[in-house]
């Protein structure tokens, strides 16, 4: 990471160095001329409005976790409040194995949640989460969600009333939701690959 960013320093200074960008004032956000993305998920080529780079390079690896771990906090506290109502019961059955899809227990959902999550908004492929255990971002979905019959309406309600909150909870504006987060989940295939499996 590190490296990253001092390899991109290096690209900034040797572009002012060729006259090519004496005229950017420091405070205007990068034009995107200079900026190559690493990551290689769908978002990766997203960009924030506030920043002109994608998610993961604006927002970083302790916002990915704040989110996250306010994305299950949301799932608890709806699921308290209206029971399978909004979501359905596939929440209830985590860790039990009922089928594939619910094999894994609470914290390595969580664990693989925010690895999809980095990767797909260009982050790196792996990750070491709060548990000090390694997840792999690239995930398929079908296949985690198989069995679940997740409807339309609760997908909606789970992108609407969890995910968008706890972005913006935390920090993340209204224009980024809609530039470098949303396009993803919003996805028509993207969807499809979770609701009715
Ligand atoms: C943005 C949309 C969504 C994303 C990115 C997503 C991501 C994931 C991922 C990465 C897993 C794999 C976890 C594992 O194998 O342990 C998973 C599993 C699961 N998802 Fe989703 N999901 C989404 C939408 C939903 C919705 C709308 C629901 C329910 C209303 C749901 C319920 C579940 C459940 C219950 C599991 C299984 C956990 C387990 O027992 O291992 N997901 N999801």
């Amino acid at each position: 990471m590190l490296k990253r960013f001092a390899l991109l320093s290096l690209v900034s200074v040797l572009a002012v160095g060729c006259g090519d960008d004496t005229t950017k004032p420091p405070s205007t956000p990068d034009s995107g001329t200079d900026y190559v993305p690493t990551g290689r998920g769908p978002g990766a080529s997203l960009r924030c409005k506030s920043s002109n780079k994608n998610a993961w390079d604006t927002f970083g690896v302790n916002a990915f976790v704040a989110v996250n771990e306010a994305i299950f906090t949301k799932v608890g506290a709806e699921l308290t409040a209206n029971g399978s109502k909004n979501l359905g019961d596939s929440f209830s059955k985590i860790g039990t194995g009922e089928t594939p899809a619910y094999n894994d227990d609470a914290a390595t959902f969580k664990g693989k949640l925010a690895a999809f999550l980095v990767y797909a908004y260009g982050g790196p492929e792996s990750i070491t989460y709060t548990d000090n255990k390694q997840y792999t971002g690239p995930q398929d979905m079908v296949k985690a969600h198989q069995g679940m019959n997740i409807t339309s309406a609760q997908y909606d309600y789970f992108i609407a009333n969890i995910v968008v909150p706890a972005l913006t909870d935390n920090g993340v504006t209204g224009d980024d939701v809609s530039s470098c987060f949303a396009p993803i989940v919003t996805d028509a295939t993207f969807k499809a690959s979770i609701v009715g499996k």
